[in-house]
């Protein structure tokens, strides 16, 4: 992993620069940790403290001394009189060599004053990545140091939630990672938040000392070094943060704490792979808030198509009511040409059009798992192909041997399969939303 660390000069010229902020404002807090983690600024928030400024005593000030932090972080919003006289005994106690204010607003007085006392940039909150980077940038050029910003979008999180036990959700997430990463190069994590039965590490063949229940437990000091221990390589390329291997305490595992964590991976990769377990619990809702799309999976039965249709209206209150086109995507697998139930009537069912579909290939599937490999490592099989169409499509990069035609070949054979368009949907004993949720 490529980290743009800011070397510090003034002491061992290969210690990477590390940052302390002071601040009661949790939001504020959250916000640099997410920022100064990104992967074009690299900076490690060695030193966060919470209590307000009156209650900072000997234990805070002696953890700053021996954190020795390149740049504090300090919020002068509660109280700058305090803030002020703070920021002065920090710069002369020489506890660290860059002071960045912040606040709600900055009147010109109190940015004179903030200045006089030692400050040298200050931040209006709610802070944005540009302006920590543009504060940090000029703090360095007046050093003399260099801070390489090469801007980066963050990386697509796509979440995969099969319904029902058995929808075929952890094999589609083992695989399509494989596909996502061979196809375009990028780096691809695969993250478990199926937190107590997650398999996603035994269709890898691997056992992975860490879990990304770690990495939570840990956030608050996380820093890329960290992250790479906590992640699993796979032979193909693809990262794999996977679920504890026995179900561990989850206190960790608050939906915040979550967010924060798929932020920061968002920082870190193109493409994050979500496991989801079948449950809405704290940490999968905080995935599907946080996700740019979700892959809805459902097997062509009764069951799985009324459990879907049982959770759409949870996933439409948790994203606000947006168009769900937008970022709900329905994927049949197990798919056959003669269903019983055909993809006409899930459509129907579901007010949904059909985004893809992953055939039902027993002899590759039962084999990948057997060997512990991904079914795509042999890309021949009927799985494999649908996979690889699946990625190509999610990412827009053509395969090398278009497949598309097949996939526009199968879905005329779902139209010509079965009832005819104008048939009544399915009788799944679809719900009112009060219903749903008060089910859940
Ligand atoms: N397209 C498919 N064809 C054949 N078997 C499949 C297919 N998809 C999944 N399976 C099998 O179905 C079972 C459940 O799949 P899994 O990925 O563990 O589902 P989930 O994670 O949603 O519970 C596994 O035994 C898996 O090998
Ligand atoms: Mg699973």
């Amino acid at each position: 992993m490529k980290q743009i660390g800011i070397q510090d000069e003034s002491s061992d010229s290969r210690a990477p620069v590390t940052a302390a902020v002071i601040s009661a404002d949790p939001a504020f807090r959250d916000a640099l940790t997410t920022i100064l983690a990104s992967r074009e600024i690299g900076i490690r928030l060695a030193v966060e403290i919470d209590s307000p400024l009156t209650e900072i005593a000997d234990p805070e000030l002696d953890e700053l001394r021996r954190a020795n932090p390149g740049i504090v972080f300090l919020d002068l919003e509660e109280n700058p009189h305090v803030g002020l006289k703070f920021a002065e005994f920090l710069v002369e106690s020489s506890i660290s060599s860059a002071l960045i204010g912040a606040g709600a607003s900055a009147s010109p007085e109190l940015l004179l004053s903030a200045m006089q006392a030692g400050v040298s940039e200050f931040l209006t909150k709610p802070v944005t990545h540009e302006a920590v980077v543009s504060a940090i940038e000029r703090i360095w050029r007046k050093k003399g140091k260099k801070l390489d910003l090469t801007r980066r979008t963050p990386g697509q999180l796509l979440v995969v939630f099969g319904a029902k036990g058995g929808s075929g959700s952890t094999t589609m997430c083992a695989n399509l990672a494989v596909e996502l990463h061979r196809l375009t190069r990028k780096k691809v994590l695969l993250l478990d938040l199926d937190l107590e039965l997650g398999e996603t590490a035994l269709l890898y063949g691997v056992e992975p000392q860490f879990s990304v229940v770690d990495l939570m437990r840990n956030f608050h000091r996380v820093d890329t070094g960290l992250l790479a221990s906590y992640i699993e390589r796979h032979e193909s390329g693809v990262e794999l943060l996977s679920a504890p291997f026995e179900p561990a305490d989850f206190e960790a595992v608050s939906g915040d704490r979550v967010r924060r964590v798929l932020e920061f991976l968002k920082q870190h990769y193109d493409y994050i792979v979500v496991d989801a377990p079948k449950t809405f619990n704290p940490a999968t809702t905080a995935a599907f808030r946080e996700a740019d799309e979700i892959y809805l999976l459902v097997t062509a039965d009764l069951p799985s198509i009324r459990n879907l249709t049982r959770s759409l209206p949870l996933l439409r209150n948790l994203r606000g009511r947006k168009a769900l086109e937008d970022w709900l995507r329905l994927v049949v697998n197990r798919f056959e040409p003669d269903l019983e139930i055909p993809i006409s009537d899930i459509e129907r069912t579901l007010s949904m059009k059909v985004y893809g579909t992953l055939r039902n290939d027993y002899s590759a599937v039962m084999t990948s798992i057997n060997h512990g490999r991904p079914v795509v490592t042999d890309g021949k099989s009927a799985y494999a192909k649908d996979i690889r169409s699946l990625a190509a499509q999610i990412t827009g990069v053509p395969v090398e041997k278009p497949s598309k035609s097949f996939i526009k070949g199968l879905f005329g054979s779902f139209r010509s399969n079965g009832r005819s368009p104008g048939a009544a949907p399915l009788d799944v004993g679809a719900p009112t939303e009060s219903r749903v949720i008060a089910d859940e």
